[in-house]
């Protein structure tokens, strides 16, 4: 017996599994038998009593689960941090334990009451004595942790749990004497396990399988060389004496029943302080504010959950839901993360959101100058669609040309600064890149749920359309296009060759004649199959009246190509009447300005397609500057380049007849964007009935 270790135990009389606060009491209310549980704690107590001294305190009827000591508080020294149960059911124990550690003579400090922390049973001491490994997920609060790293003075490392059925550190996490570790990587995220590895060289790392971490291998009472526990498999059994421990088995099954086992029944009450230690806490929390339709936009929940997912913690200090319903609403946060690479990850998305940093709180952006043509620095603020101001020198600056995926580029002539949003190889020595987040903020517009259902666009509220809620969308975005094109606005089409193949290349062609379409976005392919039909009768060697296919038809779209490079061009083709109609045809003849970006699977290629992939990108942001709408119609690879390049604000409209691509395309986080699932060419020819019908009696019918 070691005289120097203490450890503190309740015995099991008012002991059951009464409810249900975890996933290892499911199903087992009331089923443990309280003669066998008695029986084995006592066998547990005698094992503990045999390497060290063993204190009691008083079990108290109504606390079945003040047996399990570990949760009484966190001991280091002579002081200890009482818990602050997270359930109900067990905060009764609270004064209980708080009582036995003043009598005993410990400094007892309390968290404050809305701040959950379980005791050892979310914080193990390394047991070299050298940092606190404190859990964090399910039952204790992150923000507990630097409390307990400055009442302690000692160093403490985060780690989140994740899987449910280890809701506790103490059931998948074991320090063991000589920096040896026994543990369950799979119950931590991967933030987490990279602590860990980087914290416990791998020859000390002992991992656990699932078949023992579920027989609660890990919730071990280590004293010296020894370890106590549940049950243990023979592998690891052999590995844990391979390195000189000596494993004692002692069943605890009725106390699984509650989700605890050796480790949960004990608390050791002798840590002795290492002097060097000194506290440190990683952990870094900072304030966010959100304001808008947060409820009905959804928004704050989407912000609960990326801070959780992201691995960090939250606290609303301030949730004002504004007075009526169309007031907007006001969230304060509090952002709790254990490292602050972390909180950057976190707080880059919250901002992509909307959130923004409290005035008070709010720093210039911070900038790095570009050293290299067309390379930005390392850690560059990566742009999203959404309208952006950076802080430089205590002003907001408005971005220009906002897009995805860009960097936001600072320049400053004669005091006048410019922020401007830049694809990477655009960037230039002389210029400045925004890095990190401080001083960015983004503008969501969240609209109340009134203003959506008012919408053009309101069916975007219940997602992406069935086939059945097609021809409502096809009046919807009639009457929409209507309205820009009598208020001189700009619709810019982005189209595959799947328009012509479904027959679609006459509807096409009509609403550019009749001036729907501003601009036209596309390959190679939509020109070559339009001009195929148009000189041919045929697409893809299909013929277009009869739906079979010609004989010799699969060269007809290389020979189509061919006639056109004869004649230099498209609008060539035109001027020397080869080519008298369709969708290009219409574009040359009223003057809406196209461009065909090239692909590797492009045959010929036309001599209008823009080979350079990035004059084409070029050219096509040109095009889309000062659009109201953009049309995507059936092609996966221009819809998504020019959905990338195109700034919130602009309605978007998508169709295909694939889900996931109109999911993908439509799912922009903003109202003005919607998917309408179903075949190219009936949308067309839907779309020219209803605008016929809203224009009647001046109803045009294009050459084709
Ligand atoms: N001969 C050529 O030169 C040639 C031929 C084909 C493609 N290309 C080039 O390859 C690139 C990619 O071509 P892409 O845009 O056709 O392919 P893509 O795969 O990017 O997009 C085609 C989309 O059409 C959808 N679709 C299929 N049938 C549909 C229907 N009936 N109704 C609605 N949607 C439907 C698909 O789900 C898909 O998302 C382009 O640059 C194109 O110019 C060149």
């Amino acid at each position: 017996m070691t005289d120097s270790i203490r450890f503190l135990l309740c015995a099991p009389d008012h002991y059951n599994v009464d409810y249900v606060i975890n996933p290892w009491m499911e199903g087992n209310i009331h089923k443990s038998s309280s003669d066998r549980s008695v029986e084995q704690w006592y066998k547990l107590h005698k094992i503990i009593k045999e390497h060290a001294i063993v204190d009691l305190v008083t079990p108290q009827k109504g606390w079945p689960d003040m047996v399990f000591t570990a949760n009484a508080g966190l001991v280091l020294a002579n002081t200890v941090v009482l818990s602050r149960f997270f359930h109900k059911e067990r905060q009764g124990e609270e004064p209980h334990f708080k009582e036995w550690f003043l009598n005993q003579g410990f400094i007892v400090h309390e968290l404050p009451k809305d701040l959950p922390f379980e005791g050892a049973g979310d914080a193990l001491l390394d047991r070299e004595g050298r940092y606190l490994w404190a859990g964090y997920g399910f039952r204790s609060e992150l923000d507990s942790h630097p409390l307990l790293a400055k009442w302690l003075d000692i160093e403490v490392l985060s780690l989140r749990l994740i899987d449910e059925r280890f809701y506790h550190l103490d059931t998948c996490f074991c320090p063991l004497t000589g920096g040896y570790l026994l543990y369950y990587p799979p119950a931590f995220d991967s933030y987490s396990n990279r602590l860990i590895e980087m914290r416990v060289p791998s020859e000390k790392r002992i991992l656990v399988a699932e078949a023992d971490a579920v027989n609660f291998a890990c919730n071990a009472v280590n004293i010296n060389k020894t370890i106590i526990m549940n049950k243990v498999s023979d592998d690891l059994k052999l590995g844990l004496t391979t390195v000189g421990f000596l494993v004692i088995e002692t069943p605890l099954s009725e106390f699984l029943k509650a989700g605890g086992a050796a480790k949960c029944l004990t608390l050791r009450v002798t840590e002795p302080i290492i002097p060097d230690n000194k506290a440190k806490v990683l952990v870094e929390s900072r304030t966010i504010r959100m304001e808008g339709h947060l409820l009905d936009a959804g928004l704050i929940n989407q912000a609960l959950d990326l801070i959780v997912e992201g691995g960090g913690s939250f606290k609303v200090l301030n949730f004002n839901l504004g007075e009526q319903r169309q007031s907007t609403s006001l969230a304060e946060v509090k952002v709790s993360t254990p490292s602050h690479e972390v909180m950057e990850e976190i707080m880059s998305q919250l901002i992509d959101i909307g959130a923004v940093i409290p005035t008070e709180d709010v720093q210039d952006a911070k900038l790095e100058p570009i050293k290299q043509n067309g390379v930005a620095p390392d850690d560059f603020y990566v742009t999203t669609i959404y309208p952006t101001e950076v802080r430089i020198k205590g002003q907001w600056i408005r971005v220009q040309n906002q897009r995805m995926d860009g960097a936001i580029a600072i320049t400053e002539v004669d005091g006048y600064i410019q922020a401007k949003c830049k694809v990477i190889r655009d960037l230039q020595i002389g210029e400045q890149a925004i890095i990190d987040i401080a001083g960015i903020r983004t503008i969501r517009k969240t609209e109340s749920r009134e203003k959506r259902n008012q919408e053009e666009f309101s069916f975007m509220s219940a997602g992406v359309s069935s086939e059945r809620r097609v021809e409502l969308v096809v009046e919807q975005v009639a009457w929409e296009l209507r309205q820009i094109h009598d208020r001189g606005g700009k619709v810019v089409v982005t189209a595959g060759p799947v328009v012509i193949h479904t027959g679609g290349s006459k509807h096409l062609a009509s609403l550019i004649h009749q001036g729907y379409v501003q601009a036209l976005l596309g390959g190679n392919a939509i020109a070559v199959h339009d001009i195929e039909q148009s000189l041919m009768g045929t697409s893809l060697g299909v013929d277009m009246t009869q739906g079979v296919a010609v004989h010799g038809g699969h060269r007809h779209h290389l020979k189509t190509i061919n006639i056109i490079r004869r004649c230099g061009s498209i609008a060539k083709a035109v001027e020397n009447d080869v080519l008298t109609n369709g969708v290009m045809y219409e574009c040359v003849k009223n003057n809406v300005p196209f461009v065909l970006a090239g692909s590797i699977r492009d045959d010929g290629p036309l001599p209008d397609t823009q080979m350079d992939l990035i004059k084409a990108q070029e050219e096509y942001a040109e095009l889309l500057k000062g659009a109201d709408m953009v049309l995507m119609l059936s092609t996966m690879l221009h819809s998504i380049g020019v959905g990338n390049m195109t700034p919130s604000g602009v309605k978007m409209v998508c169709v295909d007849i694939n889900p996931a691509v109109v999911t993908k395309l439509s799912d922009r986080g903003s109202v003005e964007s919607i998917g309408v699932v179903t075949d190219v060419g009936l949308f067309l020819s839907l779309l020219i009935t209803q605008l016929e019908q809203l224009t009647r009696p001046y109803s045009f019918v294009a050459k084709v």
